[in-house]
C-alpha cells in the first residue's frame, strides 16, 4: 500500500506533500509523487510574490502546472497562501494602511477567482502570531488593523464559497505555548461571531524527537472542539526520528476532524531544510525507516 491510500481508507483523509512545479520534470520524483500522495501543496508557487509580482499583474503558470499535475494524478490541492508577512512582492512590502488594505482584498479574490472549483483548501491567512507572548506578529498588514485576519476570511468566503478556509501558523503544536492559546482563542472568537473559517493548519516543523510536544493530541483536539477541521500542513521532523513520526500519525488518527496530514517536500533533497534530512524519502528516493513507521501507523 502507500501513504495516500492508507489515509483515504482512515475514513477518507489525505496524506500530501509539497511540490515544486520546477521538480514535475523530474521522473524519479514525480513516480514517487504520484504513487504515494493524494493532496498536494505548491510549496511557493502560489505565494503573493509568484501570483502577484507586480501590482495587478498576475502570473499563474508555475502553479497551473503543479494543479494540472494535481488534477491528472487525481490529488487535492492546498492552496497556499493568500495573505502572509513573508514573500511578499516588493510594491506590496513597501505598503500601508488603506491602499495595502485593498490590495489584500484584491490579491485574494483575484486568485482565489483564477482557481476557483480547484482548490480544497485554501490558507487564507499564514503566521499571523508572534513567536511569544501570545498576541500577533506586527507586520504591515497587521498594521492595517486587527481586522484584518478576518476581512481576509470573508473576502475568501466570497470569492470561492466552496473552498475550505484555513489558518495555518507554526509553533503552534504546544498546547501550553502562549502562541497556541493566541491563535486558539482567534479561532473561537471568529466561530462565535460568524467570521468564516474552516480549518486550522499546524505546520508542525520540529527539530527532533525530542521536540515534539506530548500534548499534541490535546492541542488538535481542543482546536476540533472549536467546530472546525485540523491539518498537519508542512510536517518535517529533524534526523527523522521514526518515534517522533509515529506519534503525530497517531496523534492525528485519534482526532475524528484531523484530516489532512501533509509532508514538506518528498525527498531530503527536495526539504527546504535539506541539511536535516527530514523528510520520509532519501535524496535518491528510497524509503527511510520513518516512511515504513509512518505507513505501519496509518
Ligand atoms: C518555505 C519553502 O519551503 C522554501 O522553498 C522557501 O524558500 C521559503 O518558504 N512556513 C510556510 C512555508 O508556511 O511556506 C515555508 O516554505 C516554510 C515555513
Amino acid at each position: 500500500t502507500t501513504l495516500g491510500a492508507s489515509a483515504a481508507a482512515r475514513d477518507g483523509r489525505v496524506f500530501g506533500t509539497a511540490v515544486a512545479a520546477g521538480k514535475l520534470s523530474d521522473s524519479a520524483y514525480t513516480t514517487i509523487l504520484d504513487r504515494e500522495f493524494n493532496a498536494v501543496t505548491p510549496e511557493n508557487e502560489m505565494k503573493i510574490d509568484a501570483t502577484e509580482p507586480q501590482q495587478n499583474v498576475f502570473t499563474y503558470t508555475n502553479a497551473d502546472r503543479i494543479v494540472a499535475h494535481a488534477v491528472a494524478a487525481g490529488q487535492k490541492v492546498r492552496g497556499h497562501t493568500l495573505a502572509w508577512h513573508s514573500q511578499q512582492p516588493g510594491w506590496m512590502q513597501s505598503m500601508s494602511g488603506s491602499a495595502l488594505r485593498s490590495a489584500m482584498i484584491n490579491h485574494i479574490t483575484q486568485v482565489m477567482t483564477h482557481f476557483k472549483g480547484k482548490i480544497t483548501w485554501w490558507d487564507v491567512v499564514n503566521e499571523a502570531y508572534a513567536d511569544s507572548g501570545g498576541g500577533r506578529r506586527s507586520s504591515n498588514l497587521q498594521s492595517t488593523g486587527n481586522d484584518w485576519i478576518e476581512v481576509a476570511f470573508k473576502t475568501a468566503r466570497a470569492a470561492d464559497p466552496n473552498a475550505k478556509l484555513c489558518y495555518n501558523d507554526y509553533n503552534t503544536d504546544n498546547w501550553s505555548a502562549a502562541k497556541t492559546q493566541g491563535v486558539y482563542s482567534m479561532v473561537k472568537d471568529f466561530k462565535a461571531r460568524g467570521v468564516p473559517i474552516d480549518c486550522v493548519g499546524f505546520q508542525t516543523h520540529l527539530t527532533g524527537g525530542s521536540s515534539y510536544p506530548s500534548n499534541y493530541r490535546t492541542t488538535l483536539s481542543s482546536f476540533a472542539a472549536l467546530g472546525v477541521d485540523v491539518h498537519i500542513t508542512e510536517l518535517d521532523i529533524t534526523n527523522a526520528p521514526t518515534g517522533a513520526y509515529t506519534s503525530v500519525v497517531n496523534d492525528c488518527l485519534a482526532v475524528a476532524r484531523c484530516t489532512d496530514i501533509t509532508v514538506w517536500g518528498i525527498r531530503d533533497s527536495d526539504s527546504w531544510r535539506s541539511g536535516e534530512s527530514p523528510l520520509l524519502f532519501t535524496s535518491s528516493g528510497a524509503k527511510k525507516a520513518a516512511y515504513t513507521a509512518v505507513l505501519t501507523a496509518l
